[in-house]
């Protein structure tokens, strides 16, 4: 069986202690770690920017999954890229040119992920699977941690991974938990985001192994 890469999202950690946050979900296993960045345009939430992915990568080697939930995501790919971004996931819906997206982020020698809303048929992105290190299918509106998993939306996955190289990962994000966790999983994804089930929880290697 293929690896699947958990990616907990830091929207549902303790900001205040995001160092210790971070530290504790990679003693937990995980290697990736999920930023969500808002800008209260493409979604009615506004979260963390560049210079907290900078600050972040400081203190941590862990691969970092920057998830753009922003209008105009050409304007922002340089910082993210220098603030140390491994992966930057843009929004199909937030770009009238997705191939030039994909290509800047690539320029700067980054892993390029394209994301689709609930609303957004996956052929939309099959254009641009071969370009692509990741795609991103959102299983709730973006916006909010905490929501509940909207099943349909993880029905996209299959058509999604016929249509794609052996080695796209299809990330899966929003209302993850141990149960839609084994949905996703059995649908073809391989990498799982998860906010509020890992972070509420009291034992974070327990809630990250119960994903796996
Ligand atoms: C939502 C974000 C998610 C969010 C997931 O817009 O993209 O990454 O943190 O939170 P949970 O896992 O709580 O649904
Ligand atoms: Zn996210």
């Amino acid at each position: 069986m293929n690896k699947i890469i958990i990616s907990p999202s830091i929207l549902s950690a303790d900001f205040m202690n995001l160092e210790r946050e971070i530290t504790s979900v990679k003693e937990a296993g995980a290697e990736w770690v999920h930023i969500d960045v808002m800008d209260g345009h493409f979604v009615p939430n506004i979260t963390i920017g560049v210079p907290v992915v900078k600050s972040i990568r400081k203190k941590t080697d862990m691969f970092l999954d920057v998830h753009l939930m922003i209008e105009n995501p050409e304007k922002y790919v340089k910082a993210f890229a220098n603030a140390g971004a491994d992966l930057i996931t843009f929004h199909y819906e937030a770009s009238d040119e997705p191939e030039k997206v994909i290509s800047l982020i690539k320029s700067f020698g980054k892993k390029a992920g394209i994301s689709i809303k609930p609303n957004t048929y996956s052929d939309k992105i099959f254009p641009y699977l071969n370009d692509l290190d990741l795609v991103l299918v959102m299983t709730v509106e973006p916006g909010f941690g905490g929501q509940e998993f909207m099943h349909d939306c993880a029905m996209k996955i299959p058509s999604i991974k016929e249509h794609s190289p052996e080695n796209l990962i299809i990330q899966v994000d929003g209302g993850i938990n141990n149960i839609t966790s084994k949905i996703c999983k059995s649908l073809g994804a391989n990498s799982l985001v998860a906010g509020s089930y890992i972070y509420g929880s009291n034992d974070y290697k327990k809630a990250i192994e119960s994903l796996i």
